[in-house]
């Protein structure tokens, strides 16, 4: 069994094939915790507890002798709870009915079972039978408050990941506050770490940045009403010593898309502590008795073989347990998007003229981006008003999508569902139905106010809306925006001491809503966006199995944004496109699509002949490959922050049988030759490549590498080697 419980020494085991979690309830039930590395047999790891650290000045519990050393804020906690001993960053904090926040939970009981329960009105991982998956759920109780405290672990065994989400329950006959409550809490001792993670901005987004960790408090948050361009739900630990294939690497991705934030701390003893979950500020639950909060799920990903097979676990454990319904393992159809070919100005004609040139390169699918709706014909009116505008589709939605899909085509549509513009027919009928603080002005983005999605008459209407087109026409695809952040986040429903709940009630009721929209249109492919991928996060993969990655389409500088994002999202999900525009010819903008869905964002029919020739060998390239890069592993060679000149990156067939490379030079150097070692094949193993044409072994291929001595001497250029076994 993966979970294991030694009843003589009240440990927890949580064990994977390579990692092992253990924690222990200790003397007066606190819960405390052990271990969190890489596999390990022994039950009898109490001795792990830190009875040494510097523990003076931190105040002890008056029934445990101050000689036993024991404090909440020397010991690693479970789930550190605030004011009550533990100085570092707190978990949990309940204002209880007598207005203190000081919290106190201890063990009371726990249960082990197998499969994974699904989490109240949240996405989270899901277990496909009851052998894939095991769970502890912990009670704890807070015996001032009354909260009951269950902290559920989930662990994927063959993955090296485990879940954690926390459920607070009001067992008092009094209301209470929950101010604060982290997904989870895991304590290191010791600070040899690097923190990594994924910041950006509106076409720059999950850069990744890696810094030493410190004393005192490193995070990243975002208070922007979702997960954000800003920073990404997404942190690794890695050990000073961790490279790319080597070393310990611990990941974390949190399941939300709204507010959140990872807190680090190394304290006085240079132990680290890490919590991560919903943003608390801005934040705050009211718990009527007898009622239950459950925070978002984190998923946790321990490596010990460098952060490369960190993210290959991430990869795996998406693509089986996070990414759900018909397109959850099915080829997605080669799409081409007109936002960057027309931007608002087309037609029903327009449309269906780059229809018939994409069918001609084997293009498989027409989406049809902002600007058909209302009277749209720029960024400033109509969201809301999901009804087609006939005066640019002659003979509505209806007469285009049959014409689409007469030539063979499949036919996908736009929607910003949360959005309402100030010039719209649905404000003016519902002007409260935006966010909103009274008295104060709403602040303006892109000429949009937000929808007040926590309530249920708004999200129906837009449910109808949505409904009467997609259940009328015969549409194979939408694509969800969201191009602003959230300010004056307040509702005009909820009562004065609710008003902190706006934010996570934000992200509920989007969620309800595309569950919704995903359960009654189940053969519908839904690619979420944020004006690019403002709200990339495992909440949103839940929904849909793919998110524009960027309006960034430049290839050069979509490198180091797809080589952010890969460190824990699967390519399966990177919405990737060529687009006109960009610095590099057309083999280079596709070479760096096809690291993600790949698809099309220009005019076709601007294409000259020699572009025309690339694009349907790209085409051809696409289905050709489609396999080894969507069901293999990646391998990240050189990546573009390296030597700011190459990046290169490989996908290796599960059975090493095949694999495609990819090289690009970023920038030409004149003195060097291009040159990359392999990762991922069977040293064992014989492979034909295409660059030299020869056999070579695989321990050849990964130990002295190749040498690209004829590649393109040119900035932006590239090429693949496609290496076969040969038995
Ligand atoms: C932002 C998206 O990222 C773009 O792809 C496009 O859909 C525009 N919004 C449309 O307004």
């Amino acid at each position: 069994m993966p979970i294991s419980f030694d009843s003589e020494k009240r440990i927890f085991k949580l064990d994977t094939k390579t990692s092992s979690y253990i924690f222990q309830a200790y003397k007066e039930d606190y819960l405390i915790h052990l271990y969190y590395g890489s596999y390990i047999p022994d039950n009898s790891v109490e001795f792990l507890a830190p009875h040494q650290h510097n523990a003076s000045f931190s105040p002890s519990n008056p029934v445990l002798e101050e000689a036993s050393g024991f404090t909440c804020d020397s010991w690693p906690m479970e789930y550190s709870c605030n004011g009550t001993g533990d100085m570092r960053v707190s978990a949990l904090a309940i204002r209880n009915s007598f207005g203190n926040t000081s919290t106190d939970i201890r063990y009371i009981s726990h249960r082990i079972f197998k499969g994974k329960p699904a989490l109240e009105g949240l996405p989270a991982l899901y277990s496909m039978s009851d052998d894939d998956a095991s769970t502890l759920e912990v009670e704890t109780l807070d015996k001032v408050t009354g909260a009951k405290v269950y902290l559920l672990y989930t662990v994927f065994e063959n993955y090296g990941a485990m879940t954690r989400s926390v459920r607070v329950e009001n067992s008092s006959d009094k209301p209470m506050d929950i101010q604060r409550v982290y997904s989870a809490c895991v304590d290191f001792n010791s600070m040899d770490f690097n923190m990594m993670h994924l910041y950006g901005f509106h076409c720059k987004e999950r850069t990744l940045v890696t810094r030493h960790l410190e004393h005192g408090i490193q995070s990243i948050a975002s208070k922007r009403g979702s997960s954000s361009h800003t920073h990404n739900p997404f942190v690794a630990l890695a050990k000073d010593n961790a490279t790319e294939d080597y070393g310990e690497a611990y990941g974390f991705n949190l399941v939300y898309s709204g507010n959140f934030a990872a807190d680090i701390e190394v304290d006085f003893n240079g132990s680290t502590r890490i919590i991560m979950g919903i943003n608390p500020t801005d934040f705050s639950w009211r718990l009527e008795p007898g009622s239950s909060f459950t925070s978002p799920e984190l998923v946790m990903v321990y490596s010990a073989q460098g952060i490369g097979e960190m993210s290959r676990v991430f990869h795996r454990l998406y693509n089986n347990h996070l990414i759900r319904g018909e397109w959850k393992n099915k080829k997605r159809p080669l799409l081409i998007n007109s936002w960057e070919a027309a931007y608002f100005d087309f037609d029903d004609d327009k449309l269906v003229a780059f229809a018939k040139r994409a069918k001609e390169l084997g293009i498989e699918m027409l989406v049809m981006d902002d600007g058909w709706f209302g009277t749209r014909n720029d960024d400033t009116n109509s969201l809301g008003d999901w009804y087609v505008n006939e005066n640019k589709l002659k003979g509505g939605i209806k007469s285009l999508v049959d014409r689409v899909h007469a030539l063979g085509l499949k036919f996908g549509i736009w929607y910003e569902p949360e959005m309402i513009s100030p010039d719209s027919d649905l404000y003016r009928t519902h002007p409260d139905w935006c966010l909103q603080v009274p008295g104060r002005d709403k602040s303006i983005g892109r000429h949009q106010y937000v929808l007040d999605m926590s309530r249920q008459d708004v999200r129906d209407n837009i449910f109808e809306q949505m409904s009467t087109v997609l259940s009328n026409n015969h549409i194979d695809y939408v694509k969800w925006d969201f191009n602003r952040n959230i300010s004056e986040a307040g509702s005009a429903l909820l009562p004065a001491d609710r008003q902190q709940e706006v934010f996570h009630r934000f992200v509920l009721g989007t969620y309800e809503l595309m569950g919704r929209l995903v359960d009654a249109y189940p053969h519908i492919l839904l690619e979420n966006c944020s004006g690019g991928g403002g709200r990339f996060d495992p909440g949103m993969l839940y929904f849909s199995p793919q998110i524009w990655c960027s309006d960034n389409t430049d290839p050069i500088e979509r490198l180091s944004i797809q080589y952010g994002t890969s460190m824990c999202y699967p390519v399966s999900t990177v919405g990737a496109h060529v687009s006109a525009c960009g610095r590099t010819g057309y083999e280079t903008k596709g070479n760096v699509a096809m690291a993600g869905t790949f698809g099309y964002e220009l005019d076709p029919i601007k294409l000259n002949d020699e572009e025309l020739e690339t694009v349907k060998k790209q085409v051809a390239d696409y289905h050709k490959y489609y396999d080894v890069i969507h069901s293999g592993d990646l391998y990240r060679l050189i990546a573009p922050m390296e030597d700011g000149h190459h990046c290169a990156w490989g996908y290796v067939a599960q059975d090493k049988s095949e694999a495609l490379f990819t090289f690009v030079t970023m920038l030409y150097n004149c003195n060097s030759t291009f040159f990359a070692r392999l990762k991922g094949l069977d040293p064992d193993k014989y492979y034909r490549d295409s660059w030299t044409g020869e056999v070579h072994s695989g321990a050849l291929l990964m130990n002295a590498g190749l040498s690209f001595k004829n590649a393109p001497r040119k900035d932006g250029t590239s090429f693949t080697v496609y290496v076969e076994e040969v038995k």
